[in-house]
Formats: structure tokens, C-alpha cells, sequence
């Protein structure tokens, strides 16, 4: 909250801040924002990381894209427009968390350097930080967990990220896991490794 201009909040100086929660929980709020392909592993790193940060005693959230599209986000397509909607709304509900001291996991394709780019501000440059989850799409296709990609090529969905719909790699992200070279275990210790200086406090 400290970073946002024109803040509504006429009480300021009576309420709690951002690192009066860090103190308490011990730990500094990120969001680890991964993006990448259906498919990528996203969801799969983002449920061993939790795990083992809750583990070691950090609070986190865990925030998938098939949850929030059930819920919060129930309304939004896939189109460009309803892409980033869903990507504004997200990156709101991590600026909250984060103004309460919790690490956010997010598994978003977020496909484009414009949604993620709105994210970024959106959360703050410190906080934001670009997991790139780096799958070739013949990988994520052969996997085809949920059946997408076959709906994809059939037609029957349209807009289907890797196949009628753009994913822009990231050009600079903070980390980029090759999944492919790797073992799901040898993944997520990249990613917690990766992460585990940014949120500790000394
Ligand atoms: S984003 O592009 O707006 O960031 P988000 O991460 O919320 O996407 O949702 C992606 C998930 O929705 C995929 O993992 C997949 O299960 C499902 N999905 C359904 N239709 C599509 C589509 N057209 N493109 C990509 N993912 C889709």
C-alpha cells in the first residue's frame, strides 16, 4: 500500500501496514507470477513449491487459472479483452494479499507482454516476480491433461493458447525453468530455490 499515490485511505497513519504483517508472519510477500502454455506444469510446480514453503512455515496462496475462472473471474472468455480482465482482477487480488504479507503463487498463462506487463504494474517491479514455465507446445500437447488441445485442433474451441491464440515468451523473466530437461522434482527446487532469498527475512 505504501507504493500507491492517492491512497483513499484517510486513516493511513492509524491502520496496519504491509511490514507490520511482514513481521508478524516472518516473511517478505511476493508474487511468484508464472506464465507459460496449458500444459506447461504451472499448477503442478505451484502445488509442490506451496508444500514445502508452507513446510518451512512461509503463508502462501495458491491462485490457478481454472479456479479463478470458476469463480471470481466466472463471467471472462478467452479472448483478447476477456484475457485481460482476468490478468487486471488477478493482479488486484495479489495486490491485496500482498498488502497483507502473504506470498502469492500464481499459475496464469497470461500469454502476451501486454497482460503481463499490466500485471507488473499493477503488483509493483519488486514484487513481480516472471517465473517463465518453459514447455515446448508438442510436449503440452502430447500431454493434453484436460483434452484441450485435441478440442483445439478439431475446432471445437477456439482461441486456444499455442494453437489459434498468440503466447509471446517472456523477454526478461526473472527465472525461466526448461521442464523438459528436468525432473518434476528437480523443477520445483529450481523454483524454490530461486525464490526462498526474496521472501526471507535476515
Ligand atoms: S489467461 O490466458 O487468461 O491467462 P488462464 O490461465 O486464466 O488464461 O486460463 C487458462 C486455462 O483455461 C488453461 O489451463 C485451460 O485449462 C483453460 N482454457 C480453456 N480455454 C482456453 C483457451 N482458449 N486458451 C487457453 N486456455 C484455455
Amino acid at each position: 500500500m505504501e507504493e500507491r499515490p492517492n491512497n483513499i485511505f484517510t486513516i493511513y497513519d492509524e491502520i496496519l501496514h504491509r511490514r507490520d504483517k511482514e513481521t508478524l508472519l516472518n516473511q517478505r510477500s511476493k508474487s511468484i507470477w508464472m506464465t507459460g502454455l496449458s500444459g506447461s506444469g504451472k499448477t503442478t510446480l505451484a502445488k509442490i513449491v506451496e508444500r514445502k514453503l508452507h513446510d518451512m512455515n512461509y503463508l502462501t496462496q495458491l491462485l490457478d487459472g481454472d479456479n479463478v475462472r470458476d469463480g471470481l473471474n466466472k463471467d471472462l472468455n478467452f479472448t483478447g479483452d476477456g484475457r485481460y480482465e482476468n490478468i487486471r482482477r488477478i493482479a488486484e487480488v495479489n495486490w491485496l494479499f500482498i498488502n497483507c504479507g502473504v506470498i502469492t503463487i500464481n499459475c496464469f498463462v497470461s500469454p502476451t507482454e501486454d497482460i503481463r506487463s499490466l500485471a507488473r504494474k499493477i503488483i509493483g517491479e519488486e514484487d513481480f516476480i516472471e517465473c517463465f514455465i518453459d514447455t515446448p507446445l508438442e510436449i503440452c500437447e502430447s500431454r493434453d491433461v484436460k483434452g484441450l488441445y485435441k478440442k483445439a485442433r478439431s475446432g471445437e474451441i477456439k482461441n486456444f493458447t499455442g494453437i489459434d491464440a498468440p503466447f509471446e515468451q517472456p523477454t526478461n523473466p526473472a527465472i525461466t525453468i526448461k521442464t523438459a530437461n528436468l525432473s518434476v522434482d528437480e523443477a520445483a527446487n529450481e523454483l524454490l530455490n530461486f525464490v526462498l532469498p526474496l521472501i526471507k527475512i535476515d
